[in-house]
């Protein structure tokens, strides 16, 4: 069974990469897809994006990242996905992956939706917490894979990305 992981990963998180080494155990293949439709102003590139989900997914040899534009549920048909993966923190993310998880059913019956929980240690974590914590001066190194941590520093002296979707 193949499944989907989507997200803006503006950039991935300790969370996320938990969620994706969880899905990667119980699925057969997993494809992290980044989405070209989320925020205006992101942090990082898409390029940038994937490149950082490559390199700590490196190790998972059933992980395999894209990028999708448009539904969701189209992009998942196309690719041959059964499942829509999505990860939950705390009962506060449930109401809105609840409204989604039943959008996509209506939309594309034939796919599921599983969610997976994350961590304990990760229930706090958030890409837009992550990256005002950075912003502010704060250390993230123990939040984000090393490498992300990297490239949030190098980022901040650059001064955060504004002209690209
Ligand atoms: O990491 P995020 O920003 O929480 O990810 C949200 C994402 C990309 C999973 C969600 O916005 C999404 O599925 N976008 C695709 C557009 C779509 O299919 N919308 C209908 C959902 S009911």
């Amino acid at each position: 069974m193949i499944a989907v992981y989507p997200g803006s990963f503006d950039p991935i998180t300790n969370g996320h990469l938990d969620i994706i080494e969880r899905a990667a155990s119980v699925f057969d293949e997993v494809i992290v897809t980044v989405s070209t439709n989320s925020e205006k102003r992101p942090m990082f590139t898409l390029e940038e994006r994937k490149e950082m989900l490559a390199e700590v997914c490196a190790h998972l040899k059933n992980v395999k990242v894209d990028s999708f534009t448009g539904l969701l549920v189209q992009y998942a048909q196309k690719t041959g996905a059964g499942v829509i993966v999505k990860g939950l923190r705390a009962v506060s993310d449930f109401q809105y992956e609840f409204e989604m998880a039943m959008m996509n059913r209506k939309l594309a019956p034939n796919v599921e939706t599983v969610f997976l929980m994350t961590g304990a240690e990760n229930a706090y974590l958030s890409s837009s917490i992550v990256k005002e914590i950075s912003a502010l001066g704060g250390a993230v190194s123990e939040m984000v894979p090393e490498s992300v941590a990297y490239r949030m520093r190098q980022r901040l002296k650059e001064g955060i990305r504004r002209d690209e979707p």
